[in-house]
C-alpha cells in the first residue's frame, strides 16, 4: 500500500509516521514545507528506503508541486492522511487559520481527487462540537455555534471533506486534546495542554521573581468539576494506523477519553509538577475582584478558557467498533499516566 501524509513533521504526524514505519511495510509519501528538517527526521528514523519527501505547502493548489512530482504520484496513492493544520485558537489569526485549515483542506481534497486516491482521511478535532454539550459522531451544523476560528475552520472542513464522498472514500477522525505518549510522556508540542502549562510556568517564574509574599494565592478562572478531555498521542496514532485497514467510508470517529480528569485534579497535578501551590481555580470572578497579576495570568490562558469552564460528553462508539478485534484497548487513562505526562513536560 502507498500512503501520502501531510503534517508528519508535527506532533501527531511524527508519531503516526513512526507507527506506520514500525508496524507496516507501506511506502510513505510525505509532504513537507522544510526539506532539511524532514531529511533530518528521515535520517533519524533510518527510513530513506521507505519515505519519499515532497516539498510543498498546503496553502497552494496541488501544494505547489511541479508537474513531474504530480505525474509521479498520480494513480499511486491508496490512502491520503491529511493532518497538516494550524493549531491556534486566536481570533487575530483568523485569516491564517482559515488559509491553512480550510483552504489547505480544499487543496488536499482536490489534489487527492486529481491523483485518483482511493481513501481520504481528514484529521479534525473533537471540538467541532463547539458550544454543544454532547459530542456525536456526525457532522455538526455550520451555524456559528463555536468558540473560536480554529473550531470554525474545522467544522467547515469536515463538511467540505464529506462532500467528496462520490469521488473517494472519506473518513473523519476527531481527537480531543492530544497529550504525550502514555508510556514515555514524550510530547513534541507547544500547543493546547503544553501552551497552558508553559503559560503557568512563565507566570510562576515572573511572580516568584517579583513578589514579596511567596505564599500569595493566584486564581485561575475555570470550572473545578468540569473535565479536560486528554488522549495520549500514541493512542491516536495507533487508531489512525489501524484505520488504514478498518475505517469505513463516510464515517466520523471521535477519538476521545471516556473518563477524563476534572480541571481541579488537572491543576493539582500541574501545581505539584511546578511546585507552585499558590494556584487555585475559582468558578467565577466578578469584575474588579482579580488582582493585576491574576488578570495577567487569566489573559495568558484566555484561549483555553472555553475548555476550562465546561465539560463535554463525547460518544466514541464508532471508534470502539474500529478498534474491536485489534491490539488497541479502549482508552482508560489513569491519574498516574496524566501525572507522568505532565512531569515529563517539566523534565521531572
Ligand atoms: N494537538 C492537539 O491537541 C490536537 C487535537 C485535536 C486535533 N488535532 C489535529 O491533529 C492534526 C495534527 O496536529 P498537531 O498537534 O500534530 O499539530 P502540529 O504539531 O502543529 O503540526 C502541524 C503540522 O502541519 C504542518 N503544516 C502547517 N502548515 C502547513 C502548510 N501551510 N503546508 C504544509 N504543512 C503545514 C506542519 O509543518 P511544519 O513542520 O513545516 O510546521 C506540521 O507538520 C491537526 O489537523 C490538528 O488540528 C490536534
Amino acid at each position: 500500500m502507498t500512503i501520502f501524509l501531510t503534517g508528519s513533521t508535527g506532533f501527531l504526524g511524527g508519531k503516526l509516521l513512526n507507527n506506520l514505519l514500525e508496524t507496516t511495510d507501506h511506502n510513505l509519501y510525505v509532504l513537507v514545507r522544510d526539506i532539511d528538517k524532514a531529511n533530518h527526521l528521515v535520517t533519524e528514523l533510518n527510513a530513506h528506503n521507505r519515505i519519499q519527501l515532497f516539498k510543498g505547502d498546503i496553502t497552494q493548489p496541488s501544494f505547489g508541486l511541479d508537474a513531474q512530482d504530480i505525474d509521479e504520484l498520480t494513480g499511486k496513492v491508496d490512502i491520503f492522511y491529511h493532518l497538516a493544520a494550524l493549531v491556534k485558537f486566536d481570533e487575530e489569526l483568523r485569516d491564517e487559520i482559515f488559509s491553512i485549515n480550510y483552504d489547505g483542506t480544499k487543496h488536499a481534497l482536490d489534489f487527492a481527487k486529481a491523483l485518483h486516491v482511493k481513501k481520504f482521511f481528514y484529521i479534525s478535532t473533537a471540538y467541532t462540537v463547539g458550544r454543544r454539550d454532547n459530542g456525536i459522531e456526525n457532522l455538526y451544523p455550520m451555524d456559528g455555534n463555536i468558540h473560536n476560528p480554529y473550531e470554525e475552520s474545522k467544522v467547515n472542513s469536515e463538511h467540505l471533506a464529506l462532500s467528496y464522498w462520490d469521488v473517494m472514500d472519506v473518513s473523519i477522525f476527531r481527537p480531543s486534546i492530544i497529550v504525550g505518549d502514555s508510556k514515555t510522556g514524550e510530547a513534541d508540542s507547544s500547543f493546547t495542554l503544553y501552551g497552558f502549562m508553559r503559560a503557568l510556568d512563565v507566570f510562576k517564574r515572573r511572580v516568584m521573581r517579583n513578589s514579596s509574599n511567596p505564599n500569595r494565592i493566584y486564581h485561575v478562572v475555570g470550572s473545578k468539576e468540569s473535565t479536560s478531555n486528554f488522549v495520549p498521542v500514541n493512542y491516536v496514532a495507533d487508531i489512525l494506523a489501524v484505520a488504514a485497514k478498518k475505517a469505513e467510508a463516510g464515517v466520523i470517529y471521535n477519538i476521545t477519553n471516556p473518563n477524563p480528569s476534572t480541571n481541579y485534579r488537572l491543576l493539582t497535578l500541574i501545581k505539584n509538577a511546578l511546585d507552585f501551590n499558590q494556584l487555585e481555580i475559582i468558578e467565577d470572578a466578578a469584575p474588579g475582584t482579580l488582582t493585576v497579576e491574576e488578570e495577567r495570568l487569566n489573559e495568558m490562558i484566555r484561549v483555553f478558557n472555553a475548555y476550562l469552564s465546561r465539560s463535554f460528553d463525547f460518544d466514541d462508539t464508532n471508534t470502539q467498533q474500529l478498534i474491536s478485534g485489534t491490539h488497541i484497548k479502549h482508552l482508560n487513562m489513569s491519574d498516574e499516566t496524566t501525572q507522568m505526562i505532565i512531569d515529563a513536560y517539566f523534565g521531572l
